[in-house]
């Protein structure tokens, strides 16, 4: 017989069926003669409750391992539950423990633990109520993004993870190489000779796949990445990780608003779809986490995204009545204290700000008329602050070729880069999602480092 899912069970099980399902045990309560337990299989916050009695063969020995945190098959027979809580049960025929858990050791002990302490047991916490629900909600975004991108036609594409150039210009690398870092060959300037390196010049993880992507949307119009990027910023935050996810769409034939449309309508079915496919667990993060989860979902679907220029945003912040740690004037980059106040005090809703000022942005990004803005835009959430950015991108090769001058890029190493402006250039746009910041507003989670599995931050690559 077919093992069934928890989830399934919970959902479609039947009085009378037999079923065989597998997973980990939560609780035992054990009374004379029989004992119920839980067990969780991960496809839902829920587990089964599973009844044990002494006609089942060897009831004396399995009843002393089933114990939280060992793993089980149980073959029984589902029937209607007389506790609350649940409407229906398995009362067990036959138990096989596969792998027992000390009482004494196991870490996840039928309390709470903090998520400072569940961190370091990264390799167990995904058996707790909060990662369990995290990690499923993270897989329906996931699923959602690319739902969203293949029903539009958006090609997903595969950029590198090695790569030669710094996207964002910040200097944010993390090198690769498999010189002898004990002995390296040096030039006679007495630099690092990386001609004698791996790929024969630096190389490093990518900050970003948006070069690349540009690339592929001068070939398949619209397209989107959906991967790993790298960054070696030492920031201690709850919103930055070393290593995160970063979905990029990007499209040919757009502008910065065709660009501001797509993000907002992208965010709002995340969550539309989020809310349809895991309503038990986002109930579970607005009864547990943040009460305000539900009603931001639903605020973020059913509005409009303000849409205000980077000039305005900085009138509006310089009216408030407000004191913010680092000042405000025309020119400055805002700080997550300022990103924070328009979003979540000023609008109460997600706010896009567009065209900064050239100094604050990356290379590529259109020139605005006049010269002093590019059309990027950022779009601030709630709680998070921002979660995208992007921008119609410098598609003039002699302005592009301006650009990367000022901001002391090497156009060699663009070389192909500019190609794209000399054969068929066409307007286009595109942005950057942060994945786990996506997932963090979601679920109202207040660390990033609890909604991925591993996280990689400053003095931080356990397990
Ligand atoms: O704003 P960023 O740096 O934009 C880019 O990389 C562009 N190349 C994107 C594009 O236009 N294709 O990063 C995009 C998003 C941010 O808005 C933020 O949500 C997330 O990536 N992000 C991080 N998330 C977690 N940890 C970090 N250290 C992050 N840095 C950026
Ligand atoms: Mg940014």
């Amino acid at each position: 017989m077919e093992t069934r899912r928890v989830a399934d069970i919970l959902k479609n099980g039947q009085p009378e069926e037999t079923v065989i399902i597998k997973g980990w045990v939560r609780t035992k309560r054990e009374l004379k003669g029989f004992a119920f337990t839980e067990v969780n299989d991960g496809s839902s916050l829920a587990g089964l409750q599973v009844v044990l009695d002494n006609e089942i063969p060897d009831y004396d020995t399995i009843i002393k391992k089933v114990n939280t945190g060992a793993s089980i098959e149980v073959a029984g027979k589902l029937v209607p539950s007389q506790g609350k809580g649940q409407k229906i049960e398995l009362k067990a025929n036959s138990v096989i423990i596969y792998g027992e858990a000390d009482l004494e050791t196991y870490p996840l002990q039928k309390k709470r633990h903090s998520f400072e302490f569940l961190r370091t047991i990264s390799h167990l916490r995904s058996r707790t109520n909060t990662l369990g629900a995290v990690f499923r909600v993270r897989n329906a975004c996931a699923t959602a993004i690319h739902q969203f991108f293949q029903e539009k036609g958006f090609m997903w594409i595969h950029s590198p993870i090695i790569t030669a150039s710094d996207c964002e210009g910040a200097g944010e690398l993390f090198t690769v190489t498999n010189l002898n870092l004990n002995n390296l060959p040096k030039n006679d300037a007495g630099e690092v000779d990386y001609s004698q390196d791996f790929f024969g010049k630096p190389a490093y993880l990518t900050v970003s796949g948006q070069l690349q992507a540009e690339v592929m949307a001068m070939a398949f119009q619209n397209v989107y990445t959906f991967g790993p990027t790298f960054r070696a910023e030492n920031s201690n935050t709850s919103r930055h990780l070393a290593e995160f996810w970063m979905v990029e769409p990007e499209m040919a034939f757009c502008d910065l608003e065709g660009d501001q449309n797509l993000a907002e309508e992208f965010l709002k079915y995340i969550f539309k779809y989020v809310l349809e496919t895991c309503p038990e667990d986002m109930e579970f993060f607005n009864k547990w986490i943040n009460k305000t989860v539900l009603a931001t979902a639903d605020n973020i679907i059913n509005n409009e995204f303000a849409r205000i220029t980077y000039t305005k945003a900085v009138e509006l912040l310089e009216k408030a009545d407000k004191k913010f740690e680092f000042p405000v004037e025309w020119g400055i980059d805002l700080q997550s204290e300022h990103e924070r106040y328009l979003a979540e005090e000023l609008f109460k809703k997600p706010v896009i700000v567009s065209n900064y000022p050239k100094e604050i942005k990356a290379f590529y990004m259109r020139l605005d008329e006049g010269e002093k803005t590019v059309s990027a835009m950022d779009v601030l959430a709630p709680n998070i602050g921002e979660i995208i950015g992007g921008s119609q991108r410098e598609e003039r090769l002699d302005v592009l070729e301006r650009r990367i001058q000022e901001t002391g890029m090497e156009s060699d190493d663009l070389w192909w880069y500019l190609d794209l402006r000399r054969y068929g250039t066409v307007p286009h746009a595109g942005f950057g999602l942060g994945f786990e910041r996506v997932v963090q507003f979601m679920t109202g989670m207040t660390n990033i480092r609890d909604v991925i599995p591993f996280p990689r931050t400053p003095l931080n690559a356990e397990f």
